[in-house]
C-alpha cells in the first residue's frame, strides 16, 4: 500500500496530505463510497455540514472498524450557522457520531453576513474545550484572513481553498502560507476537466503515471493539503497512488504554468448561500 505523507499543521497535529473530499456524493452513497476509500488506503475524510453526507461518512468510519484515532476528520460550519457555532458543532459531531473532530473548519466567510469572527471565537472554544483537535478556516481570501487575524487568539491551521492547475491562487497561498497556515486544495483536479492539457499527458508518460496522478504529485509537491475525490474504487486508488510519484522542480514547474486564473467555484467575496 502506498505511504501518503504527512504535514504538521502549526499547533503540532499531523494531517495526512493526501486525503478523500465527499462534496456532490449523494448521502444515499456515501458509506459505500467512504467504504471503498478506507478499503484503498485513505484515512483523511473531507466533509461538510452542508454536504448532507456526514452521517454516511460516520456509518462508513464505524463500519471499517478501523480505530477512530487512525482516521483524520474533517468537516465545516454552515453559512448560516455562524452565529450558533457551538450549537452547530454538536450537530456535527452527532451527525459524524463521533466525539472529536480532528478539523473543524468555517465554510465560507459571507462578508455580507458579517458574522466570521463571531463564529472563529466560538471555535476557539470548541478548541480549547477538546472537542475539534484543530481548526481553520475556507475559501478565505486575503482581507478575510487579515480581518481574522486582527483578533484571533488561535491562528487557524488551514485555508482550505480552490487550487488547480488551471486556477492557482498563488498569491492567497503565498500569503496563507507566510502566516504559518497550510494551504488545503479543493476540486484539485479542476472537477476532472484540468486532466487534458499536453504537459499533463506527456509529464504522466514519461512518469508511467496519469494526469491525474501528476496533478496531485504536484499538488503534494507544492505542499498543499489535497482531497481528490471520485466515487470510482479504481479512480480512489489511482489518486493514492499519487503518493508515489515525485516530481521535480522543472516538472513542478511545467504545471505551474498551466494557470489561467479560471475559477470553477463560486467567488468567496460574495458567495453567501444560504442552503449551505
Ligand atoms: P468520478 O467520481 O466519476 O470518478 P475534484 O476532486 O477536482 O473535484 O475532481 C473530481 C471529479 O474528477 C469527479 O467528477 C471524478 O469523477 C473525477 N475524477 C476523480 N479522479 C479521477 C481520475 N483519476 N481520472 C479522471 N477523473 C477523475
Amino acid at each position: 500500500m502506498v505511504t501518503v505523507p504527512h504535514l504538521l499543521l502549526n499547533n503540532g497535529v499531523s494531517i495526512p496530505q493526501l486525503g478523500f473530499g465527499v462534496f456532490q456524493v449523494p448521502q444515499d452513497q456515501t458509506q459505500r463510497v467512504v467504504e471503498a476509500a478506507l478499503e484503498a488506503g485513505y484515512r483523511h475524510i473531507d466533509t461538510a455540514a452542508a454536504y448532507g453526507n456526514e452521517a454516511g461518512v460516520g456509518a462508513a468510519i464505524e463500519a471499517s472498524g478501523i480505530p477512530r484515532e487512525e482516521i483524520f476528520i474533517t468537516t465545516k460550519l454552515r453559512n448560516g450557522e455562524h452565529g450558533t457555532a457551538v450549537e452547530a458543532f454538536e450537530t456535527n459531531r452527532r451527525s459524524l457520531g463521533v466525539d472529536t473532530i480532528d478539523l473543524y473548519l468555517i465554510h465560507w466567510p459571507v462578508p455580507s453576513q458579517g458574522l466570521f469572527v463571531d463564529a472563529w471565537q466560538a471555535m476557539e472554544k470548541i478548541h480549547a474545550d477538546g472537542r475539534a483537535r484543530t481548526i481553520g478556516v475556507s475559501n478565505f481570501l486575503a482581507d478575510h484572513l487579515e480581518s481574522l487575524l486582527a483578533v484571533a487568539t488561535v491562528v487557524p491551521a488551514v485555508n482550505q481553498i480552490e487550487v488547480h492547475p488551471t486556477f492557482q491562487q498563488t498569491a492567497l497561498s503565498t500569503m496563507t502560507r507566510a502566516h504559518g497556515i497550510a494551504v488545503e486544495a479543493y476540486s484539485p483536479l479542476g472537477q476532472g476537466s484540468d486532466l487534458k492539457a499536453t504537459t499533463l499527458t506527456s509529464l504522466a508518460q514519461k512518469h508511467g503515471s496519469t494526469p491525474a496522478q501528476i496533478v496531485l504529485a504536484w499538488h503534494l509537491g507544492m505542499g498543499n493539503v489535497v482531497i481528490p475525490k471520485s466515487t470510482h474504487p479504481d479512480r480512489m486508488r489511482e489518486n493514492l497512488g499519487a503518493a508515489a510519484v515525485s516530481l521535480d522542480s522543472d516538472e513542478l514547474d511545467a504545471v505551474t504554468a498551466l494557470d489561467r486564473g479560471s475559477r470553477l467555484g463560486a467567488d468567496p467575496a460574495t458567495a453567501a448561500f444560504s442552503q449551505m
